[in-house]
């Protein structure tokens, strides 16, 4: 069902989000800094004389990063028959940008996988989802624009980066916004009423935080919100719109349906009529059901 954004519930829940957001961080007292392996491919990627061999030797110090990768270069997403053991046979596989991507977006997403402590979100469902969506919405791009070099699997991971923090530094405020979202709140006005902030603010104050470059800040902060991103925002489209097809019909980030808005913006952002967002959303649920992914059964 398409239905209009939740951007007039957000204005008229709270009416000072960023002080309820400034409140909320003075109280994270140990934010994770920046993964170091993230900055060292930060650092590769910004050396023009960067190569493969390098990127290998970064990756393949941390197992966990490696598996990770390893493990999606083999999913059905990438359409493969046989295992790659290798992060070179991975790069050569899915290719060099999607590992470095891969790379980027999984570490940055590993901090904040707490073994201990008290979860309400399900870090492996959200990190699932966060994939999808890169994928998809870099299929959409090029259903769209065949000839676009737009990059939007690593604004596609890291898009609900915020929904990773509030699991981790606030489980009890945010329980309380799950239980909102239970009885059929869509999760982003379920957090405006229990928080006063969404996890696309506390999302984009981690970026922020990090120093990550203003076009990621920008889609995590609008991506419920397109209309509303002041630069990039074709790009901010075409994530809430994968974000919407995936949280919908294959992995959603909450168990039960979190009644995610597609916000009509969308057709005029990308000047589309809008029978084709419901044909993009057609195709895209047939794509990753010939990948082997099972749509939702609600
Ligand atoms: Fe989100």
């Amino acid at each position: 069902m398409f239905l209009e954004g939740s951007k007039a519930a957000m204005e008229d829940d709270t009416k000072h989000p960023g002080e309820a957001l400034r409140i909320a961080v003075q109280k994270i007292s140990n934010l994770p800094t920046i993964p170091v392996l993230a900055q060292e491919i930060i650092d590769t990627i910004n050396n023009e004389n960067a190569d493969v061999r390098k990127l290998e030797d970064i990756v393949s110090r941390d197992p966990i990063i490696s598996a990770k990768i390893l493990s999606h270069a083999n999913s059905a997403l990438f359409g493969v028959s046989h295992a790659t053991t290798t992060v070179a046979g991975a790069i050569a596989r899915i290719g060099l940008n999607n590992v470095k991507n891969i790379a980027l977006g999984v570490s940055m997403m590993t901090i904040f996988d707490s073994p201990r402590g008290a979860k309400v979100l399900d870090y492996e469902r959200i990190f699932n989802h966060s994939l999808a969506v890169g994928a998809t919405a870099e299929f959409i791009m090029r259903s769209l624009y065949p000839n676009s070099t737009e990059a939007l699997f690593f604004d596609g991971i890291l898009h609900d980066m915020g929904l990773l923090v509030l699991n981790r530094y606030f489980p009890e405020l945010y329980s309380n916004v799950i239980i909102k979202n239970k009885t059929g709140i869509p999760l982003v006005d379920a957090e405006m009423q229990a928080m006063g902030f969404t996890h696309a603010q506390i999302g984009m104050w981690l970026a922020e935080n990090w120093k990550l470059p203003d076009g990621i800040a920008s889609t995590i902060l609008n991506h419920h919100t397109p209309a509303m991103a002041a630069i990039g925002r074709e790009k901010v489209a075409v994530i809430h719109l994968a974000d919407f097809i995936i949280s919908g019909n294959f992995f959603a980030v909450t168990r039960k349906s979190p009644n995610y808005m597609l916000d009509l913006a969308v057709s005029d952002i990308l000047g589309l009529p809008d029978n084709k967002i419901e044909e993009l959303t057609a195709k895209v649920t047939a794509y990753m059901i010939s990948k082997g992914f099972e749509i939702n059964r609600k």
